[in-house]
């Protein structure tokens, strides 16, 4: 096997295209013949020691990935060899082949294609239990989305139209806000060109947003919560723009707001059943086409410095994805 390893915390630049010997997985593991891994913002931070997931040095970068089940350890009962799977795995994607834990593997439903489904997991189930589940999000609400044009922005957008909520999207780039209006939005701001709070007061008659679901952090919060409606909930995803901003207690005062925590990875290990009915609904939902996958660019697994580029620069436009032929 072929994977890109992380032999010290220098970044994107430092991995190097390694061969290692094809493990044999261990009782209660799965040997996976990668075909696809997209692209989420750890795998940024991972390999420069900056996410909150510390894996020990040398490592194999790479959270989220689908392909073929080669071989099975003892114990493995629900895949087998030949069954097309996915896995949230945290590292060892951007590779030809992984050994994985078998509560990491997801069988697929029938119908699920490939490539979505190694773009699905982290930022569906993000997103998901994010409104339905942090938020509790209703119907006719709302939402606020930051960075709506990203990797969680993006299923943030379509899960908040399934939920039957009124969509903002707001973005950088005209490109971007078109893709979103494109994806369902009822309304788009370009926060490089237009001020956010006078949009947000314009698109709600003064209300504000219901809840706002922030991505980005940096300079974007703060004018996002001081317009957030009354009994409206925060919900803080990432930091993607840089800084971790602080804001002043006073706000969430002012409006009977709450700001609200979404940890997903946790969420998944803290209440696996509950994060295992939240992927069901989402499969269904895809099933039935309300939800799926915006694919930015394919591109082979070679070419990682050029993926990791491209999101470091913001032009990804939802999932990017890493193929083996
Ligand atoms: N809390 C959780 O459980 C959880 C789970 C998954 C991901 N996350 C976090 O969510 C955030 C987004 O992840 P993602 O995979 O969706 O990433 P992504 O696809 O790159 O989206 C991030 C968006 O942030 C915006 N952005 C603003 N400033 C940026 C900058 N300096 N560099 C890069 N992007 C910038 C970009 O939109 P514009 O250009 O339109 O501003 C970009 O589309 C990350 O912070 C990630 O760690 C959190």
């Amino acid at each position: 096997m072929h994977a890109w390893l992380c032999e010290t915390l220098d970044g994107v630049a430092a991995l190097k295209w390694k061969a290692l010997p094809t493990p044999e997985p261990q009782a209660g593991e799965v040997r996976i013949a990668i075909k696809a891994a997209s692209l989420n913002f750890p795998d940024l931070l991972i390999v420069e020691g900056k996410y909150q997931f510390k894996p020990a040095l040398p490592f194999v970068p790479g959270a989220e990935y689908a392909g073929t089940v080669e071989a099975v350890g003892a114990g493995v009962q629900h895949v087998k060899p030949g069954d097309t799977v996915a896995a949230i795995a945290g590292t060892g994607g951007f590779a030809t082949h992984a050994c994985v834990k078998a509560a990491q593997v997801l069988p697929l439903p029938p119908g699920f294609d490939v490539v979505h489904a190694a773009a699905f997991a982290f930022t569906y189930g993000t997103s998901h239990h994010a409104l339905v589940d942090r938020a509790q999000l209703q119907a006719g609400e709302t939402v606020l989305v930051l960075g709506a044009a990203g990797g969680v922005g993006t299923a943030a957008l379509q899960i908040a139209k399934a939920m039957g909520a009124r969509v903002i999207a707001a973005a950088s780039t005209a490109e971007k806000c078109a893709l979103c209006t494109e994806l369902g939005a009822d309304a788009t701001i370009n926060y490089s060109s237009e001020n956010l709070r006078e949009a947000l007061k314009t698109l709600t008659q003064g209300r504000g947003p219901d809840v706002v679901y922030d991505p980005v952090g940096d300079a974007l919060a703060e004018p996002a919560f001081r317009s957030i409606a009354w009994r409206g909930r925060y919900l803080v995803v990432g930091f993607a723009g840089g800084a971790i901003p602080a804001l002043p207690w006073n706000l969430a005062l002012l409006k009977g707001a709450s700001v609200v925590g979404v940890f997903w990875g946790d969420f998944v290990k803290r209440e696996p059943q509950a994060s295992a009915a939240a992927l069901q609904q989402l499969a269904q939902w895809y099933g039935q086409g309300k939800v799926r996958p915006v694919i930015d660019q394919r591109l082979p697994m070679a070419q990682i410095e050029a993926a990791y580029a491209r999101m470091a620069s913001r032009q990804v436009r939802g999932k990017l994805i890493l193929v083996n032929d």
